[in-house]
């Protein structure tokens, strides 16, 4: 559970936060039982929205009832299969259907950064994928869960400076473009995962951690950016734009900070 993005990113602006969202994953040792954490951020915090790695019936089960939004992700490996209908109708029925309406799920996630970590074959299936899932959703009469998928910010090459960023060519056509525009008709959000993290310089430490620092002024967008999270993600709403899908609201899936990361790693 990744609960250090809450201290950097968020606190210091809770006057504009409305909503808190965790990623909860169930890699680890000694982890409490699904009831046992729905219960914590049900009664100890305002976390209202999580997003699973999987479809996890355990922790579905767990925050069934609750005030929680789930996002749940669909394991990569299945995506060649959920282009054929029946197949994603099975998925659907075995997978969704069994919760709702009673967990309030949000979001469903076509696997987890395919473009970064590919298979190609994955890769090839994945904006088919998140349509044939949505007309089997559509069916089920399984209403406003929101079809999307999690890109990292490799889908971004790397520019100098960062404002003038495309996405990857061969991507961007090949594969964003479809993508943005079945999320255009869909009215669902881009996802991505910006990590301020990857960028950091031990110069850049306040900018990438929210500190006070003297901003980043881009000639090119003629905005002073005051952190390197906002930065990521004007970048890529920028290129959004330039290919024509402006209007695509973007989500963040997941972002951090490692608490407990190498020991080359700046901590938060
Ligand atoms: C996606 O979510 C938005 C905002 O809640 C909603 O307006 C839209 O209808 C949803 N899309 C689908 C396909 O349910």
């Amino acid at each position: 559970m990744s609960f250090c993005f809450l201290s950097p990113i968020f606190v210091q602006h809770l006057s504009a936060v409305y909503s808190v969202g965790v990623n909860y994953g169930t890699l680890g040792n000694n982890l409490p039982p699904p009831t046992q954490v729905a219960q914590f951020f049900k009664d100890k915090t305002t976390i209202d929205r999580i997003n699973i790695f999987d479809v996890n019936p355990d922790i579905l089960r767990a925050f069934s009832g609750t005030r929680i939004f789930v996002a749940v992700t669909v394991p990569n490996g299945e995506i060649p299969n959920l282009v054929n209908i029946k197949y994603a109708r099975r998925w659907a029925g075995n997978n969704i259907k069994p919760f709702y309406p009673q967990n309030k799920i949000n979001y469903i996630l076509v696997g987890n950064e395919v473009l970064h970590w590919g298979p190609q074959n994955l890769i090839d299936n994945l904006v088919s994928a998140m349509k044939t899932l949505h007309i089997a959703l559509i069916r089920y009469g399984i209403q406003g869960v929101n079809v999307t998928t999690a890109h990292s910010l490799g889908i971004l090459e790397s520019s100098q400076p960062l404002s003038l960023a495309k996405f990857r060519p061969g991507w961007d056509k090949g594969d964003l473009a479809p993508m943005l525009q079945f999320l255009h008709e869909t009215k669902s959000p881009f996802m991505v995962n910006p990590y301020p993290y990857f960028g950091y310089s031990p110069e850049q430490a306040n900018f990438a951690l929210f500190k006070p620092n003297s901003g980043l002024h881009d000639k090119y967008t003629k905005q002073t950016y005051t952190n390197m999270f906002d930065l990521l993600i004007d970048v890529v709403h920028i290129y959004m734009k330039k290919m024509g899908y402006g209007d695509v609201e973007i989500a963040v899936g997941d972002s951090g900070w490692a608490s407990a990361g190498k020991t080359f790693e700046p901590k938060c």
